[in-house]
């Protein structure tokens, strides 16, 4: 298996598909269409491990078993008959079948993933005599299956867990944002670890945490697992080897001033043990990395040179009721940012598109990002004394 060349359906979050682009090269994968939340690359089972190990920002990686159009139901279970399963999986390994859907006209979609999961299990049953079982929470084996107006496509997931969990978080603040994300605001805030870094609003530590290990190169799967280590074909000795080169590949001596702070000490413990489950005590008892108590409206630079604050700050959802509290304190943030962080570039993502009229701030630039379900902005400040002042 592992020299031929599949086809890949990366799942993306919106405003990160073009990082991953990014990162598929760096990985020698040329082959690739990038979509809204999405993109669709070539390459081998190795090229597959890869991706998955090294990815900081896909959410989840599916090999495309298969596509084609549909009138009914029935077109759809010979569909999914025809596929070749036992190319990817034995039947004694248990199945679980996710099926979305897009305009499709098909009264029921719990009905059609019944079906989906008979005609996999008959294909099998037909071949030789056993079926696979159905395992809806710990599933050796997950099938996806999308269908739109015209087609079903049918897919293998290769991720497992998905991919923004990293293995380290034990302990979580109030509202952490996935790891994928955080990393994502690092990569579009285009920081760099020649910049000092600080979070001022560091909950459980995950853009510090992300950040540092971009800088030190260190991949981000290195301590989970995947869900293609259970596919026909898996070669565990090449993972193996994988897994000891990226390993090596870390760069402790990179230069980097990353903080994060939080007004709850509380919080702040839980960072400090994430920042040591991801391995990065390291740079915590050199300085290189610190997380501290502070309240932000009371913050201080970081670093004796201009650098980043990237941060998600608490913001409605979060704090119920949306109360004028949050944009009072905001306002008193960005007053103590204005006076002490002149020459910092500042990063705040928030689902409150009223931010830089309560921070009396002009934004210089805004990025569509969402955390979940929530659809945020990434807003940028420059904080030079006196020309960004809202009118
Ligand atoms: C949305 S959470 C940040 C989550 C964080 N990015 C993470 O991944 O865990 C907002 C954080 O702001 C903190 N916070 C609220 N008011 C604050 C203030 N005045 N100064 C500093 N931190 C504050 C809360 O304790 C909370 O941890």
């Amino acid at each position: 298996m592992t020299s031929q060349t599949y086809t890949f359906f990366a799942i993306v979050p919106i405003s990160l598909e073009m990082p991953f682009a990014e990162e598929l090269k760096s990985l020698g994968i040329t082959e690739y269409k990038v979509g809204k939340g999405q993109c669709i690359f070539k390459t081998d089972f190795t090229g597959l491990m890869k991706v998955n190990l090294w990815t900081r920002f896909a959410s989840r990686i599916l090999l495309k078993v298969g596509e084609s159009p549909y009138k009914n139901e029935d077109d759809i279970y010979k569909f999914v008959f025809s596929c070749k399963w036992e190319n990817y999986f034995k039947p004694n390994q248990s199945i679980k079948i996710s099926t979305t859907s897009r305009k499709c006209p098909l009264k029921s979609i719990n009905f059609l993933t019944l079906r989906i999961k008979d005609a996999v299990c008959d294909r099998f049953r037909e071949l030789d005599g056993q079926r696979p079982e159905v395992d809806k929470v710990y599933p050796d084996i997950q099938i996806f299956a999308h269908v739109n107006d015209r087609t079903i496509s049918v897919y293998l997931d290769t991720s497992g867990e998905s991919l923004f969990k990293r293995g380290w978080r034990r302990d979580k603040g109030e509202a952490p944002l996935k790891e994928n994300l955080a990393a994502g605001l690092v990569k579009l805030a285009n920081w760099t670890p020649d910049k000092p870094l600080y979070d001022p609003f560091c909950g459980s530590g995950t853009i510090i945490i992300e950040a540092a290990t971009m800088a030190i190169n260190m991949a981000p799967g290195l301590t989970r697992r995947f869900g293609f280590e259970k596919i026909i074909g898996f070669n565990s000795t090449e993972w193996q080897t994988m897994k000891t080169q990226a390993r090596e590949a870390i760069d402790w001596s990179v230069p980097v001033n990353l903080a994060g702070s939080d007004i709850s000490s509380i919080v702040v413990e839980k960072a400090k043990k994430n920042a040591q489950l991801a391995g990065l005590t390291k740079l915590m008892l050199e300085g290189r990395m610190k997380f501290f108590q502070c309240d932000a409206r009371e913050a201080r630079p970081t670093a004796d040179m201009p650098g980043i604050v990237i941060a998600n700050p608490p913001y409605g959802e979060q704090s119920n009721p949306k109360s004028a509290s949050v944009a009072s304190m905001m306002k008193n943030v960005a007053d103590n940012l204005k006076h002490n962080f002149a020459g910092w570039t500042v990063w705040f993502l928030t689902s409150d598109l009223l931010l830089p009229r309560q921070m009396r701030l002009s934004e210089s630039r805004k990025i569509v990002f969402f955390n979940g379900t929530l659809d945020c902005r990434f807003f940028r400040f420059e904080m030079v004394s006196g020309s960004n002042r809202r009118q």
